[in-house]
């Protein structure tokens, strides 16, 4: 594997870990002293719970470390609260689930837990069986999450390779404050439902320098999230960086606020910028949103809201979103359009846009069509600020 200088920095960090604070006892668990094997073949969970246990029980600042090697993990679920609020996990080798799906929800959780950094790492959730049941469209379970963060705080995934989750590969949920820096999420652009990293409920996100090829959207962004900031990321293939589908359960939906997303080269992707909402009346809002600083590469819908957002027509049909949106900024995004709708602004009729703010945008239409790109504007108000190609609906 033609990764030594990562792993040279990981060593001298797990050395430099043991050097420096063995004075002070810091405690230190390799899950192969609990008898995992590196291996791929054995089921190392209980040895991961084990060692996680010892981790989380110590009063002082603990380290995990999971060596070189294939460790087949069925499932895990590293639980808190912890008697200490600092554990690191170094990972140098990969976990990879079970071919052949189970129903659960969740892979790999770490649920309750505050401090827990996580360093490296490859999870391989091996989820192409639950894809295939889908593609040959029989009744299949919905899938796991590859790695899920829940009801837990102060989070780091550091240099974490996630791939082939069944489901959304990486979920944030009920949290705050969880950084994911330098990570590479990956399954197949035609794998369903592998959003790269899905948030949910969850307050001071911060996502950067990190790499999402998949099968749905790189980044998806449910009810409740504000305090987010997301920057320098690469996604395509896979269906953009969305803030939605809200509206989707009857009564108040927990509202998406403060959320900055920039700097991100999209490649070949379905969407760029999005914002989805279903054509249904239950409540909502999206308020202060900027996306800054795009790259576009041959994207099929750049810049897109979308408020009518009904697939095959069910439940609700000629109905109009409940959701306000408002405070929402385009700025500095440029490149190539596959579609000629280039800048698509469809809000709701019962619930206009307001202040949407195009600025300094530039995108041309590439396709086989001899035309060139447009804007569409639809119950929207807002201004635009300099130059705007296509010209602005606004
Ligand atoms: C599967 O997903 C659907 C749609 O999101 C949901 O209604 C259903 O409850 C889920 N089933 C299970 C077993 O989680
Ligand atoms: C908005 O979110 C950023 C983090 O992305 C945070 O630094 C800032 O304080 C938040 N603003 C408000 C008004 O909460
Ligand atoms: C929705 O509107 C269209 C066109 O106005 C109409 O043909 C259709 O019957 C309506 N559907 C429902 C379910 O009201």
């Amino acid at each position: 594997m033609a990764r030594p200088a990562a792993n040279s920095v990981l060593l001298s960090l797990i050395l430099a870990e043991l050097l420096c604070f063995s004075t002070v006892a810091m405690a230190a668990y390799n899950v192969v002293s609990f008898g995992a094997k590196p291996d791929g073949r054995t089921d190392s969970a209980p040895a991961f719970m084990a060692a996680w246990k010892n981790a989380c029980s110590s009063g002082k600042p603990a380290t995990m470390v999971v060596p070189e090697g294939q460790f087949l993990v069925s499932r895990a679920l590293f639980q808190g609260p912890c008697k200490n609020n600092k554990i690191r996990i170094f990972i140098e080798g990969s976990l990879v689930g079970y071919y052949g799906y189970s129903g659960a929800p969740e892979w790999i959780t770490f649920k309750y837990v505050t401090g827990v950094s996580v360093y490296g790492g490859t999870f391989d959730a091996r989820g192409q069986s639950l894809w295939a049941c889908k593609a040959a469209r029989r009744h299949c379970p919905n899938g796991s999450r590859a790695l899920t963060i829940s009801q837990s705080k102060d989070v780091l995934l550091s240099g974490v390779k996630v791939m082939n989750s069944e489901n959304f590969q990486v979920g944030i949920l009920f949290s705050r404050a969880v950084t994911v820096e330098g990570a590479t999420i990956t399954a197949p652009w035609d794998s369903p439902n592998t959003d790269g990293i899905h948030l949910h409920m969850s307050t001071g996100v911060t996502i950067t320098g990190s790499t999402m090829r998949t099968g749905d959207d790189c980044i998806s962004i449910g009810e409740g999230v504000s305090n987010t900031w997301i920057q320098n990321i690469h996604c395509g293939p896979g269906h953009g960086i969305s803030i939605g589908s809200l509206g989707g359960s009857p009564g108040n939906n927990a509202g998406v606020q403060n959320v900055t997303v920039s700097s991100v080269a999209f490649a070949g992707t379905q969407n760029g910028f999005r914002i989805k909402t279903w054509a249904t009346p239950y409540k909502g809002f999206v308020k202060g949103v900027t996306f800054q600083h795009a790259a576009m590469i041959n994207v099929k819908n750049p810049i897109i809201i979308d408020q009518n957002y009904c697939p095959d027509h069910n439940n609700c049909p000629n109905q109009s979103s409940g959701i306000k949106i408002t405070d929402v900024v385009f700025n500095d995004v440029h490149g190539t359009s596959a579609k000629t709708v280039a800048i698509n602004l469809e809000c709701s009729p019962t619930n206009p846009c307001r202040g949407i703010e195009l600025r300094d945008i530039k995108l041309s239409y590439k396709g086989e069509k001899q035309q060139a790109a447009q804007s569409l504007c639809d119950n929207v108000h807002g201004i635009s600020d300099g130059v705007i190609t296509p010209p602005s609906c606004l």
